[in-house]
């Protein structure tokens, strides 16, 4: 690495760095966790990649065009933990299923049962619903239809994550029968999503900061894991908030287990469930 560039994150660490994360805060809603030192390093290597060796420089590129958009797009993809799994919270998962069943059950199901992992990095997420999802409604109702969207600020998460396309070694969080019904072997070793899943599930890039004039509604079902931590209270408690609302009477909200942020909504009620952080939207 340029020592140039290597003299000037230093400098960045102690002042610019600030500036850069509270620009980042009005821009994007979002706070990045991470020590400074791993803050400095992405910054670093971002500019490295650009050929910029003066932070000067690249603070410069933050203006209001189109471009200092995209970079706070790449900036973003950079600094945001993507850290994700199939059925990454098994418990959920179990909830998610006796749910969909007293649903498909109990009815009248809804005409189009619609499900939305919110902050759905690489896919795994909404993937292991849809299979929770697919595997209830071809056994109790085949006839009824479902779709799954997933939602992240990250392009290139939204980008892998609808190639649908994942390593062996993911393979071993699915449960056995998931994992033969419906990930299909390919020649080079990876394992694909059965077209059953992949053409009834979809990806979008979306900022949950906007999610009140984000054109998604009327969901059944809606898993928010793991993303709530880039926000501030406040402003976590509004995110949830606008969720419900875009919940169905009788849907299903689940946070990540210990993301319960000590919110009592109006039209809610906390399901006991051991270990998952979920709501049931009452009113409607
Ligand atoms: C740790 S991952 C969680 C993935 C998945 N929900 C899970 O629990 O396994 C957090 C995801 O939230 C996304 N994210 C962060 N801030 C976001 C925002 N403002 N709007 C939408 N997604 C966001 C990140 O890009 C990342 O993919």
């Amino acid at each position: 690495m340029n020592t140039v560039a290597a003299a000037r994150v230093q400098k960045l660490r102690n002042s610019e760095l600030d500036l850069l994360m509270q620009k980042l805060h009005t821009h994007a809603g979002i706070r990045i966790d991470s020590t400074n030192s791993v803050i400095a390093g992405t910054v670093q290597n971002r500019m490295t990649l650009l050929g910029l060796h003066d932070v000067d420089e690249y603070l410069s590129l933050f203006d209001d065009s189109i471009s200092a958009r995209a970079e706070w797009l790449a900036l973003i993809d950079l600094l945001t933990v993507k850290e994700t799994r199939f059925f990454r919270q098994p418990d959920a998962y179990k909830c998610l299923a006796k749910y969909v069943d007293e649903l498909l059950d109990t009815g009248p199901a809804p005409s189009e049962l619609s499900f939305w992992s919110a902050g759905c990095s690489h896919g795994q997420e909404l993937y292991s619903m849809a299979m929770v999802v697919e595997s209830a409604v071809s056994r109790r109702k085949p006839w009824q239809q479902w779709h799954g969207i997933g939602t992240d600020i990250s392009f290139n998460a939204v980008h892998q994550a609808q190639q649908a396309r994942y390593p062996e070694e993911a393979m071993q969080f699915i449960p056995l029968e998931y994992r033969e019904r419906f990930m299909r072997q390919e020649k080079d070793g990876t394992r694909v999503v059965a077209d059953a899943i992949s053409a009834r599930t979809h990806f979008f890039h979306s900022n949950l900061l906007h999610v009140d004039s984000a054109p998604f509604a009327d969901f059944s079902i809606i898993f928010c894991q793991n993303t709530l931590i880039y926000f501030e209270r406040e402003r976590q408690r509004w995110i949830i908030d606008q969720l419900v609302k875009r919940l169905r009477g009788g849907g299903l909200l689940i946070l990540g287990a210990g993301e319960d942020v000590s919110w009592l909504g109006q039209n809610v009620c906390r399901l006991q469930w051991p270990g998952v952080c979920a709501y049931k939207k009452t009113g409607g």
